[in-house]
């Protein structure tokens, strides 16, 4: 049952918007970075969460970047999405919630029918040109198979670095596509990021979903929205860095929780 409060202020919503983390993701399979089975905590983020990072450790440790490739792509890419991520949508479908502004790069919000998905951290199945900005998605299937390349080319920095140009091949317009996926150290989308900031301070209501709070500049959201008036509540199994300025805090997982609203 959700309480009477919470229950009041989003029937009383007109608008409202949902900022989530990777914590919605985790009843799809997908563990959260920081939780005791986290990318994190196997790969360190100093050596594999920025681009200078993983350069330094394809030098000295190829084979681990190609270890952390392949994990960190495995999981999402068989993952579906869970009533949460449909939850999200069907608010979306009834004209309620405007929008979900995401640091997750899984595409499970777009796959469970979500329209307006900003993506703070971009996507995963996308890769940019470096020179032009234009897009290509890769289908589940190319990953994969650059996956299975990359595992066969272990041992060998050549045939691994062979693979790795044959994946991010040359635009038309001559420039070379990169992953299009924000690290460390690397500025967000400034527009997708000017609208979440627009978003959360136009709203009545703002969800925050599955996110530690801690990874800035995304983590400056619930606090722009609460320097607006517009209200929180949090869904988390455990207390994060947003909870203390939440109006509400409900704990448990997001899967459990979201759906309840569709009945209210
Ligand atoms: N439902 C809701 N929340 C959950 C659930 C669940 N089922 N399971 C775990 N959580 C919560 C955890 O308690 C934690 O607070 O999800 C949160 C996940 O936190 P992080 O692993 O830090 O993920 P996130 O906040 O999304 O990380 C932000 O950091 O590494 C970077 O770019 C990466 O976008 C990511 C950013």
């Amino acid at each position: 049952m959700l309480p009477d409060e919470v229950v009041t202020l989003y029937r009383r919503a007109k608008r409202v918007a949902a900022f989530t983390g990777a914590g919605i993701s985790e009843e799809s399979g997908i563990p959260t970075f920081r939780g005791d089975s986290g990318l994190w905590v196997k790969y360190p983020p100093e050596k594999f969460a920025s681009v200078t990072g993983l350069l330094r450790m394809f030098i000295t440790q190829p084979d681990r970047v190609v270890d952390f490739a392949i994990d960190f792509y495995r999981m999402p890419l068989m993952a579906e999405p869970n009533p949460a991520h449909y939850a999200l949508a069907e608010m979306e479908r009834t004209g309620k919630l405007i929008a979900v502004i995401t640091q997750n790069v899984d595409n499970l919000h777009q796959r469970a029918g979500s329209k307006n998905v900003l993506e703070l951290h971009g996507n995963m199945y996308r890769l940019r040109c470096m020179r032009c900005g234009k897009h290509r998605y890769m289908a589940k299937d190319e990953i994969e198979g650059m996956l299975n390349r990359l595992q066969q080319a272990k041992g060998s920095r050549i045939r691994i670095l062979r693979v790795v140009t044959g994946i991010f091949k040359r635009c038309e317009c001559g420039g070379r596509y990169r992953v299009d996926m924000v690290f460390f150290g690397e500025p967000l989308p400034q527009d997708v990021l000017f609208e979440a900031e627009r978003i959360v301070q136009e709203v009545d209501l703002l969800f925050v979903i599955g996110t530690s709070g801690v990874v800035y500049p995304a983590a400056s959201l619930p606090y722009i929205a609460k320097d607006a008036g517009t209200k929180i509540i949090e869904i988390n199994p455990v207390a994060s860095a947003v909870t203390q300025i939440a109006d509400h805090f409900l704990q448990g997982k997001a899967g459990e929780i979201l759906p309840k609203f569709l009945h209210v």
